[in-house]
């Protein structure tokens, strides 16, 4: 028995921000952030578009991807909750037209696909489900402050989608081992401070007007969050090359997760992987967290340079720390291209 790919669908926000567009407002520049990260814009939520909002437009493509209109379970990643309680997952399924069906959300950054990929297929496994509607969506760049040059470009917003459903280990789409792990002695390296307990119980209340307005957006230390990045996301991706028993000479493709292009490439680079087969759309969309491995599987597959029979090998590292890595063969499955 395993968990198999079944369909896969993406969405991303109308809205456009170019690096010209930020550093009209902010002292940088198109040349800087796209050879320091590989972006040229990303796209931004407005209007009160929220998390959810985005979950479900990409949930509804992945249903329609795999021919289906009822699942088992909704399962939603994300780090950009639309509210603090409650989860979004049930919201999105009752929007959906799912009905009454088992839903909740994890956290786990920019590893939430990976983690939400191996909690969907345990869902499978113990028998709670046959089939999983698991989407990463975020709405991240609501908790970045925009006036903040060294994360402002950075990230983007979108949604990436994918059924499960309960198969057998042999066929294409079946998900491989995971390799997961995670090292909060470092959570500090990218942190929202505001908005969670430790701040609201401070001070014996609420204490939002002691809260400087810089607690509220995200703080990252980039280079030392480079360096982790690099060396979990090669050993996470050598141990489940491993576990998988597949050598690097069997992989197609290297989905790994688009924090900054430097990263995928020194990734690729350790695991001595030749650049044509490392996949890359960080230039169009930025980092969207557990929103990025499902939109860029999504997109090359929407171009046709995935391909059934294809062996992909996925990988993300986020905040927690944390890390995931899996491996699949490509599924012959219907991807559309995300407007
Ligand atoms: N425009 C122009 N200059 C900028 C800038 C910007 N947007 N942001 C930072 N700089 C400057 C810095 O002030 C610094 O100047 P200094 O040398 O005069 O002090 C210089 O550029 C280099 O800064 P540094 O932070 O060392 O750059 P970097 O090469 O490490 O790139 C990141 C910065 C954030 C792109 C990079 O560290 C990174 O991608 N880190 C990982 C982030 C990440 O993955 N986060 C999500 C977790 S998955």
């Amino acid at each position: 028995m395993a968990a198999v790919l079944a369909g896969i669908g993406g969405f991303l926000p109308p809205r456009v921000v170019t690096n010209e567009d930020l550093s009209a407002t902010l002292d940088t520049s198109d040349e800087w952030i796209r050879t320091r990260t590989g972006i040229s814009e990303r796209r931004v939520v407005s209007g009160g578009t929220s998390t959810g909002d985005l979950a479900v437009q990409a949930g509804a493509r992945a249903l329609r991807s795999a021919g289906v209109d009822a699942v088992d379970a909704v399962v939603v990643a994300t780090t950009s909750p639309e509210r603090l309680c409650p989860a979004v997952a049930p919201e999105v399924a009752s929007r959906l037209g799912l009905g009454q069906v088992a839903a909740f959300d994890l956290t786990s950054a920019c590893s939430g696909f990976l983690y939400g990929l191996a909690a969907s297929a345990g869902l499978i496994a113990s028998g709670a489900a046959d089939t999983v509607l698991f989407i990463g969506a975020e709405a991240f760049t609501t908790l970045v402050n925009p006036q903040d040059r060294s994360t402002a470009p950075i990230f983007g917003d979108g949604a990436g989608a994918v059924v499960l459903r309960r198969g057998e280990p042999d066929e294409p789409g079946a998900l491989g081992p995971f390799d997961l792990g995670s090292d909060g002695s470092l959570a500090d390296l990218l942190a929202v401070p505001a908005g969670g307990s430790r701040q609201r119980s401070a001070d014996g209340g609420l204490g939002h007007g002691a809260v400087p307005t810089e607690d509220w957006y995200l703080r990252m230390e980039g280079r030392p969050l480079y360096q982790q990045a690099v060396e979990h996301m090669t050993q996470s991706a050598q141990a489940v090359l491993k576990h998988a028993d597949w050598s690097v000479a069997d992989v197609d493709w290297f989905v790994g997760h688009q924090a900054n292009v430097r990263i995928v490439r020194a990734v690729a680079e350790e695991l001595e992987l030749p650049e044509e087969r490392v996949a890359v759309n960080i230039d169009r969309v930025g980092n969207t967290l557990s929103a990025s491995v499902p939109l860029l599987l999504n997109d090359i597959a929407a171009r046709g340079d995935l391909r059934p029979g294809d062996r992909v090998l996925l990988s993300a590292f986020g905040a927690g720390l944390s890390w995931g890595s899996t491996v699949l063969v490509w599924p012959d499955i219907t991807a559309v291209a995300v407007n």
